[in-house]
């Protein structure tokens, strides 16, 4: 793979590569809406991701080009950028813009190219942010810790790509370990590499092929929702998240929340947490049967009270629960189409899926996409 995109880079810009660089995805095992509401999460990097390759051009421009996408741009260094339309290279831009607020930079041309689906929930946005960082940090020798990338990262989704997620992505393609979960306190920021056992399981990485349209405000949708619940709350309780209270709290206040839909989503955000905790116990004692059961509860939850799922995660989950060489199942990320991942027996997998290929075409029309994850590191230069 090195050597191929090497010939492609030479092709691109003709001239010798300097430096390469890669980023995971992301897959969250449960504990889904939960970075933005201030609970635990438990995300692991995958073994796909996004390349990036550079050299210097001495031009004062940033040369952006990608091997999947044809749009292209030649960007003047300047000391800030704005979004141009929703090309994919506004993802690296929004993080120079807020690297050039404190450090300058020579011209580079970069060469992009990632093999996750696009879109598909396995944080291919926070993968290219965080590889931006990463690479400028060290190409231009800024000294930036690794988190503070990662945050800065965050702050280019927010503030120059306008989705209002959580730090769950861009820390786990950051700090992603060989065969471990994250177990991320998103509101103290501290975590713990977990080992995740599959003994004689497998991962699946199950992705709908559902185009996500309105995702992006669905998602911004869903927390503002969040923040109402909370202000309802916070006018008799003391607490700066909704994952700061435990189900027979919110129960005894649910009343203080005015609208029956946002009661729902705190009620969502409270148990989803409780399953972290729950699937960490679980897993620190390999007992995977009652992971896969609180993978199907929250799928459930983001069914019924969170309504980010849609029919073909739905159908995804339901043959899962027919099958029994499958321990659990559920969506992945923020929903809305995009992925589902299943503790899969890993010596039937092939048999699940063509089997659940069968199923979701009868059902939706065309083939979700089944593959094997490996649990990789982080960034990192190759
Ligand atoms: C997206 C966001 C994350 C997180 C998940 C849902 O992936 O980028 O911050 O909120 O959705 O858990």
């Amino acid at each position: 793979m090195e050597n191929k995109l090497n010939i492609e880079f030479e092709k691109v810009f003709e001239k010798e590569v300097e430096h390469h660089f890669f980023c995971p995805g992301r897959v969250n095992l449960i504990g889904e809406h939960i970075d933005y509401n201030g609970g635990k999460v438990l995300p692991c990097a995958i073994s796909l991701g996004s390349h990036l390759l550079v050299a210097r051009n001495n031009t004062g421009t940033l040369r952006f080009r990608s091997l999947n996408f044809e749009e292209k741009a030649d960007i003047i260094l300047a000391d800030s950028y704005t979004k141009s339309g929703k090309d994919w290279y506004n993802y690296p831009l929004g993080v120079i813009h807020l690297l050039s607020k404190n450090h300058k930079f020579e011209g580079l041309d970069l060469l992009f190219y990632g093999n996750l689906p696009t879109g598909a929930g396995l944080s291919s946005s926070a993968s290219i942010e965080v590889l931006t960082a990463y690479a400028f940090d060290r190409i231009f020798k800024l000294g930036i810790n690794k988190l503070d990338l990662v945050k800065i990262a965050k702050q280019a989704e927010n503030e120059f790509i306008g989705v209002n997620c959580g730090i769950m992505d861009q820390f786990a393609v950051a700090f992603g370990e060989k065969d471990k979960a994250l177990e991320l306190n998103c509101d103290t920021i501290e975590y713990n590499a977990v080992p995740f056992n599959l003994g004689e399981y497998s991962l699946a990485i199950i992705n709908t092929n559902k185009p996500r349209k309105l995702a992006e405000s669905k998602y911004n949708e869903r927390f503002t929702e969040c923040r109402t619940a909370l202000a309802d709350l916070q006018k008799q309780l003391e607490i700066q998240h909704l994952c700061d209270l435990n189900s027979l709290q919110l129960d005894a206040h649910l009343d203080l929340i005015k609208s029956f839909t946002i009661a729902k989503r705190a009620q969502h955000v409270v148990a989803e947490n409780e399953r972290v905790y729950k699937s960490i116990e679980a897993m620190s004692k390999s007992d995977l049967e009652s992971f896969g059961k609180l993978m199907y509860a929250s799928h459930d939850s983001l069914r019924n009270l969170y309504e980010v799922t849609g029919q073909e995660l739905d159908t995804v989950v339901e043959y899962c629960k027919k099958n029994t060489d499958v321990l659990g199942a559920r969506m992945t990320g923020a929903g809305f189409g995009g992925c589902a991942i299943a503790l899969v027996k890993s010596n039937k997998f092939d048999k699940f899926t063509s089997e659940l290929e069968a199923y979701y075409n009868d059902k939706i029309g065309y083939k979700p996409s089944v593959f094997k994850s490996a649990i990789g590191e982080g960034v990192r230069a190759l």
